[in-house]
């Protein structure tokens, strides 16, 4: 049986989540995709940090276990010094990533990666930064330890997008794509439609753990630019920064404006796209666009994304799934650790070469 040793940096709802994930499905998940998973090390700027290489038991790292001071072992805090030690020296086979976003550096994600990536351990992330802001650095730093960098959940969290392009759809020559890439914004959005004021909206959305700790990242647009930049390098092979995409979000949306579109079966979405011009380049925007009720992005509700990409070959391929969420994050996490492990050399090859 493979046991892979995970590290997990950051503890908040995500790797929470996959610690849950882990104390109950280890069996299945050894019956069905052939490993198990054992945690042995967290660490967390607000929690601290422990390094147990026979492995921490999942269920006392589960939601249901947090007490005020923390989860045992876990109480305290600690320092970007103490990450760093648990990164590099933690005996972990893939390090998972997953503290909040720095839009503007993507730091300390980005070390954070680049520590492990150095140490030889493979990185699973859900963070946006490090993959919108030094993708080709992680990327080269993995390839040249034999390692991966996987990121499937930094865009639509578990829905495969980038899988769905790169594997599935390969050689349907991606021409572009367009989509509701936040979900925190279209939450909020839809409660609008009801009537439910700008605020309250967005309070409902961080209850329930779409929202990012900063909610304007959500509601003016830069979660989605950083999305549209991911998508546009990943799907589109272009080489866009931030700030290539021209952003506007959705607090200049007024009730008044929502109204007026219902009125003439419309709705307003906050749309991030990206498309190859004739001349080759790739320009890439987010601004809010009403939208035809016939439109097949205008009846995506709640918190849910969705993403049609346009293709040479096979015309419009729309998928629709959750974009934010603890399980649902958390599974991308297992989605990038199953691709890991599927494509991994058997222990016997790696023995004969
Ligand atoms: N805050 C983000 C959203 C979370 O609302 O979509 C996922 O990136």
């Amino acid at each position: 049986m493979t046991v892979y040793n995970i590290a997990l940096i950051g503890f908040g709802g995500v790797n929470r989540a996959l610690a849950g994930l882990i104390a109950t499905k280890n069996p299945q998940w050894e019956r069905q995709l052939g490993f198990q998973l054992n945690i042995v090390a967290v660490s967390d700027l607000y929690l601290g940090s422990v390094i147990s290489p026979n492995g921490l038991d999942p269920r006392m790292l589960t939601e249901a276990n947090f007490t005020k001071g923390g989860f045992g072992q876990l109480s305290g805090g600690s320092s970007e010094a103490d990450n760093e030690t648990v990164i590099k020296l933690a005996p972990a086979d893939i390090v998972v990533e997953a503290t909040f976003t720095n839009p503007k550096d993507g730091e300390p994600a980005v070390s954070h990666c680049r520590w492990a990536l150095q140490a030889g351990k493979h990185v699973v992330t859900t963070n946006k930064g490090p993959v919108a802001l030094a993708a080709q650095e992680l990327k080269a730093l993995a390839k040249s330890r034999g390692v991966r960098f996987e990121y499937e959940g930094a865009v639509m969290s578990g829905t495969p997008v980038m899988r769905l392009a790169d594997k599935t759809l390969a050689g349907a020559e991606m021409k572009g794509f367009e989509g509701i890439l936040n979900g925190t914004s279209n939450f909020v959005l839809g409660r609008m439609e009801g009537g439910l004021d700008f605020s309250s909206a967005v309070k409902e959305a961080q209850a329930l753990g779409y929202a990012e700790a900063d909610p304007t990242a959500d509601v003016e647009g830069h979660d989605v630019r950083l999305k549209v930049v991911i998508l546009a390098n990943e799907l589109l092979g272009a080489n866009l920064k931030p700030e290539d995409v021209t952003c506007e979000g959705i607090s200049r949306l007024s009730p008044h404006d929502i109204e007026t579109a219902a009125k003439e079966n419309c709705r307003w979405k906050l749309i991030g796209s990206a498309a190859r011009g004739v001349d080759g380049i790739v320009v890439g925007s987010v601004a809010p666009k009403r939208l035809a009720l016939e439109h097949p992005l205008a009846g995506v509700g709640g918190a849910t994304n969705a993403v049609s990409l346009n293709t040479e070959l096979l015309g419009s391929v729309t998928i629709t799934g959750p974009g934010a969420g603890r399980v649902e994050t958390a599974y991308a996490l297992l989605s990038d650790i199953v691709a890991i492990h599927t494509t991994q050399p058997s222990r016997e090859a790696k023995e004969a070469a």
